[in-house]
């Protein structure tokens, strides 16, 4: 069996790690009162850690083209493989858009912000009208994401639990 390459296999895993904090961050954010400190931390951490899905994805994709990716046994067939593989593209768009549009949202809002403690000034008068429209998009794409990743990891566990070929163990160290 031919498995992901060492490094193809850690920053797959530390996306999951980052993303499931960034979402985590903003959904817990909805759970604490306002004036609660916790309430802005918790935006830094989406912030954040969303920057660090975006950095961790370049990486994936970097690594993906100088390896390829290794062959399933035995061969799923077609539509699965055609499906995986417009699934997988989805998420390397999904996970490096969000974060784009993420910090078009607060540069577009007028937002200061602190990017792993450097202090982000406001560059821009700010556009309430844009900036919402922009945060919309961004929490559509982040919907789909959710749907995309239970997509994603359900065929994993079905492949290694009832068709029991090799798909999950070629990502596993
Ligand atoms: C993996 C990357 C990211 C994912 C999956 C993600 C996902 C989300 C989700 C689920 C929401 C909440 C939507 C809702 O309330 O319905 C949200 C809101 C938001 N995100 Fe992200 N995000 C990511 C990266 C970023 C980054 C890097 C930034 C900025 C640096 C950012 C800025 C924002 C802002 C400003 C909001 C609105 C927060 C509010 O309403 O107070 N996001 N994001
Ligand atoms: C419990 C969660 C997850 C499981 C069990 C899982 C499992 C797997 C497995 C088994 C593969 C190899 C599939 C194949 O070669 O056909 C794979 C590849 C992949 N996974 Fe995940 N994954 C999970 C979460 C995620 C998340 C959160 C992302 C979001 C970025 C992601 C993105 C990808 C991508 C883009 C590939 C294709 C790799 C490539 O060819 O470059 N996975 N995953």
């Amino acid at each position: 069996m031919t498995r992901y390459s060492r490094q193809q296999i850690i920053f797959h895993w530390l996306s999951l790690l980052l993303i499931t904090i960034t979402y985590a961050a903003i959904e817990m954010k909805g759970l604490v009162p306002k004036s609660s400190p916790w309430h802005d931390y918790l935006k830094l951490i989406h912030f954040n850690a969303g920057c660090l899905v975006f950095i961790t994805m370049l990486i994936r994709l970097i690594l993906r083209k100088y390896n390829e990716a290794p062959a399933i046994t035995p061969t799923p067939p077609q539509w699965q493989l055609r499906l995986s593989t417009l699934v997988h593209k989805l998420m390397y768009a999904s996970f490096i858009l969000l974060p784009i549009l993420g910090i078009i949202v607060l540069t577009v809002a007028g937002k200061q912000w602190a990017l792993f403690g450097v202090h982000i000034p406001e560059i821009m008068v700010p556009d309430k009208v844009t900036a919402k429209s922009i945060k919309e998009i961004h929490e559509t794409i982040a919907n789909i994401g959710y749907f995309l990743i239970a997509l994603h990891a359900g065929a994993a566990i079905y492949h290694h639990h009832i068709v029991k070929d090799d798909t999950l163990k070629r990502m596993l160290p």
